[in-house]
């Protein structure tokens, strides 16, 4: 390894498709010394070894506070949350929620998650013109409703949410990002008095109520956050993992059609997606807390530290023919979920709800397509969160009129609509 790599100098084609620089970057070596888009330096790791050492290495913490210069602090109580914590703090907030988000409990939740996605496809079918943004009608209502309720945000309020979500995840700017947070918290700070005072069903009147058997109690700050972590990464994600996982479908005929052919290939099919173009690009910051040593490099005390699970999950040193979309290879070993201590809380729920959303949108749209040129999409902000802004789809309700594809050699209407460029 040697001198600073500038990502801000690969432009906006990293942004689009950052897996080629990656896979330059690992050719060098697992641990990079990079200046990130947003200006500050820090160290790459890319290597599918080195990502796993990095995320189960209890000397990179994720305590910030205490590893940042007090001036580049920010003291927002939706900060103060179990992914910002070490343990023991970090063993206390998860075991107060861990048993919500077991498998058997998300089971439990199946019902509604189909009733949600029936509602929206219904919705997004009977639209005459055949056509709709797949992330507007389904990828975000679907996760953002589910997520919503089980913590209990009124509907009314979901659309300031979802504004103050997006800016808070793939940032625009400091101004508005610091709106952003300080809307937020207050917004919380609000729901949780009122549930104070007449709580329901949902999981944050629980919080609120409720000791763990140690008699333990969240502080408002800790509730806030509690709140603000489950919200914001109980849907953002979400969103990501089914519009990547269309595109992808929709970008590989023939994959598309296997899973047609062979349903049974779904869940395997969605871990490909998460492995193949995951929602989370890179895990939230780290810092060394002394000298670490990582892939033969050794990064200093006190640096921050990018662990970047999309290069990991396309190492061709763990996965054969990293760069296919292959849904009936193993894709066990993907990075999608982070590793070790802080490995996704709610991997169960975005599993159960990428399930039914593409499983049930195969059935409903028998002939589904791209509504836009494959270079013609908008990609979200910065290094965390990877996907589109819209996913332009359109369908025939009318069967055999034209395939699965967004290639050109398949059928007249097909080929007119890949050339026709974004919807809007
Ligand atoms: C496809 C969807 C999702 C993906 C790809 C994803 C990915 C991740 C990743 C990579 C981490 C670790 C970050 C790090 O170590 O820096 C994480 C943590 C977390 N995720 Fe998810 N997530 C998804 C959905 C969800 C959902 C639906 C929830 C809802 C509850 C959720 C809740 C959490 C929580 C609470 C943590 C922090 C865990 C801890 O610090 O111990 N995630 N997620």
């Amino acid at each position: 390894m040697s001198g600073i790599v500038d990502l801000a100098a690969y432009g906006p084609d990293f942004t689009a498709d950052p897996y080629p620089y990656y896979a330059k970057l690992r050719a060098q070596g697992p641990v990079h010394r990079v200046r990130v888009p947003e200006g500050q330096d820090a160290w790459l790791v890319v290597g599918h070894q080195a990502v796993r050492a990095a995320l189960a290495d209890p000397r990179l913490t994720k305590d910030w506070r205490t590893a940042m210069a007090s001036a580049d602090i920010n003291d927002s109580p939706l900060f103060t949350n179990m992914l910002d914590a070490d343990p023991p703090h970090h063993t206390r907030l998860r075991k107060l929620v861990a048993r919500e988000f077991t498998s058997r409990r998300v089971e439990a939740l199946r019902p509604r998650v189909q009733q949600i996605t029936d509602e929206l496809l219904d919705a997004m079918l009977a639209t005459p013109a055949g056509r709709a943004d797949l992330v507007d009608a389904l990828a975000f209502p679907l996760p953002m409703t589910v997520i919503c309720e089980l913590i209990g945000v009124p509907s009314m309020d979901r659309e300031a949410f979802r504004a103050w979500s997006n800016e808070i995840v793939a940032p625009t700017g400091p101004e508005p990002s610091q709106k952003a947070t300080t809307e937020m918290a207050a917004y919380l700070v609000g729901l949780i008095e009122e549930k104070r005072s007449a709580p329901g069903e949902d999981l944050l009147s629980a919080l609120i109520r409720t000791s763990d058997e140690d008699g333990d109690r969240l502080s408002r700050d800790e509730l806030v956050g509690m709140a603000f972590l489950l919200l914001v990464a109980g849907h953002e994600t979400t969103v990501s993992l089914i519009s990547n996982g269309v595109r992808a479908l929709l970008q590989h005929p023939d994959q598309l059609a296997a899973l047609r052919a062979d349903r049974s290939l779904l869940d395997n099919a969605v871990e490909e997606m998460l492995r193949f173009d995951g929602p989370v690009e890179t895990a939230t910051w780290r810092f060394t807390s002394e000298p670490v040593e990582i892939g033969g490099t050794v990064i200093p005390a006190k640096e921050p530290v990018w662990v970047v699970l999309a290069s990991a999950s396309r190492d061709p040193e763990r996965f054969a023919a990293a760069d296919d979309f292959d849904i009936t290879r193993e894709p066990r070993g993907h990075m999608a979920f982070g590793h070790g201590i802080h490995f996704c809380l709610g991997a169960p729920l975005a599993r159960l709800e990428a399930r039914i959303a593409i499983g049930t949108l195969l059935e409903r749209c028998p002939h589904l397509a791209l509504d836009c040129a494959t270079d013609a999409f908008t990609w979200r902000s910065g290094m965390l969160i990877r996907g589109t802004e819209q996913l332009p789809v359109r369908w025939t309700p009318e069967a055999g009129q034209h395939a699965d594809t967004t290639h050109g050699d398949t059928t007249q209407h097909t080929d007119t609509a890949q050339h026709a460029g974004p919807r809007q």
